[in-house]
């Protein structure tokens, strides 16, 4: 036998019991998008390789050595698969001009490629969706996506998410805390880990986002960019602040979060789950004024956020939320047997689809017993049955599957009807 082909590391599928997690997931971010205004935008895969070493920066991981990068063969341009979307999601509203009919509120979904060391909620293709709200200055906007989120994990039904933030300034004030910070890491250079070492030169902020416990014990003194901040960048901070408490939204300020993309200034913020593991984040995001004017657009302000889809899908299977209405069952299962009966019960399928009914339509033949046997395997509420009888009088049989009642026969035209009172009777009564 040939031996199989096996997924690329770190590339996983979803199989259709999991992909029903996803497609709630999906379903309750469109309308939590809806209820906020935020329009959608799609954008390819691939772009060309120095728009992300120029948006996220160079001296960056992702940048460094996280990057599915490639020469096109054909033409020699310099191509990546994409790691994040913002940088995309920039390059297209500054090519499209999507910025001069005002400030645009966006948001996109899809894979994001990073070649990290996969692991339990780190995969090298991984699903993001992504906010972005381009040309507000804030703090409102800043808020308001933090309150975004904080409703989503509400409208998902989870919780024990906490809200992580700090500031970042302005360039200037994070030049000025930059020169303390490097000179209080040199004097520590020897209790510092080789990779720590290294970013004292490239990028110390990076140095306090440090993993390595060695490392992080002997930054407990570092300076604190929060020291830096100047009276407008303070004033930000603050009103963003005052919306999460007016909104008894609970937090905690984490001088040490400074995130792992070099675009951002003022707010930034992590949302993090203990019931993960090692890969808790399950939000990212922040401000990011000078990314617009880097990429070569005409300066504007902006920030935004990307959730990570594959640990959101992994905290509801933990919290098992909702597993019931995860299930996506079918209403009906229909089961037919006959020569005519076969033809007729593609009749019978249409039928109840154009009444908003779901239909498993039993494929492959087989006994009435047998066919029975899948109709209660699907976990659909009800078995309609056609055999060469009911071909012959236009008509359907129908049995319910999961609670007790007698199997009964209805004219095609009155079908749909028997079978909304059987199957959402009690409710629709409840809702008169
Ligand atoms: P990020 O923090 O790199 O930010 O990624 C956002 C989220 O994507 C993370 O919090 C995490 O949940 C998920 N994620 C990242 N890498 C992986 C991975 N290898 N496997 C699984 N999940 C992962 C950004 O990408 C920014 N573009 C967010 C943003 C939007 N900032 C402003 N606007």
């Amino acid at each position: 036998m040939t031996q199989s082909v096996q997924a690329v590391r770190g590339m996983n599928d979803i199989l259709p019991d999991e992909a029903q997690r996803w497609l709630r997931f999906e379903d309750a971010v469109r309308d939590w998008l809806r209820a906020y205004g935020y329009r959608n935008i799609r954008m390819p895969l691939v772009e060309p390789t120095a728009l992300f070493k120029r948006g996220i920066g160079e001296a960056t991981d992702i940048v460094e050595k996280e990057m599915y990068s490639f020469v096109d063969a054909l033409n020699g341009e310099h191509l990546s698969l994409r790691p994040e979307g913002t940088a995309s999601c920039v390059r297209a509203a500054i090519q499209h001009n999507l910025l001069y009919a005002g400030p645009q509120r966006l948001w996109y979904a899809g894979p994001m490629f990073r070649h990290e060391r996969p692991q339990k909620g780190r995969y090298r293709q991984f699903h993001q969706v992504g906010v972005e709200a381009l040309g507000f200055p804030g703090p409102d906007v800043d808020a308001e996506h933090l309150l975004m989120c904080a409703r989503l994990w509400d409208d998902l039904g989870l919780d024990g998410i906490a809200l992580q933030i700090n500031s970042l300034g302005s360039l200037e004030e994070r030049l000025r805390h930059r020169e303390a910070l490097v000179s209080f890491l040199q004097e520590r250079r020897d209790a510092l880990d080789a990779d720590a070492q290294r970013r004292i030169a490239t990028n110390p902020l990076r140095v306090l986002d440090s993993k390595v416990p060695a490392t992080q014990a002997a930054l407990a003194d570092a300076p604190k960019l929060l020291d830096y901040l100047g009276d407008t960048s303070r004033a930000h901070f603050e009103a963003v602040q005052q919306v999460l408490r007016d909104e008894a939204v609970p937090y905690t300020i984490n001088p040490r979060l400074v995130r792992g993309l070099d675009y951002y200034n003022l707010t930034v913020y992590e949302w993090v789950t203990e019931r993960l593991g090692a890969q808790g984040t399950v939000c990212g995001g922040g401000r990011y004024d000078p990314l617009i004017e880097l990429i070569g657009g005409k300066p504007a302000p902006a920030c935004g956020f990307a959730l990570g889809v594959e640990r959101l899908v992994a905290l509801m299977a933990e919290t098992e939320v909702n597993v019931e209405a995860l299930e996506e069952r079918p209403d009906v299962y229909l089961v037919h047997q006959g020569e005519r009966a076969d033809r007729f019960a593609f009749t019978v399928a249409e039928r109840l689809r154009d009444h908003g009914f779901s239909v498993v339509h039993h494929a492959g033949g087989g006994s009435f017993k047998a066919q029975m046997r899948r109709a209660d395997a699907s976990g659909a509420s009800v078995a309609v049955i056609v055999g060469d009888d009911e071909a012959s009088t236009h008509s359907a049989s129908f049995k319910p599957l999961r609670e007790a009642g007698d199997q009964q026969r209805h004219p095609l035209e009155a079908l749909p009807a028997a079978l909304a009172d059987l199957l959402y009777g009690e409710a629709a009564a409840a809702d008169e």
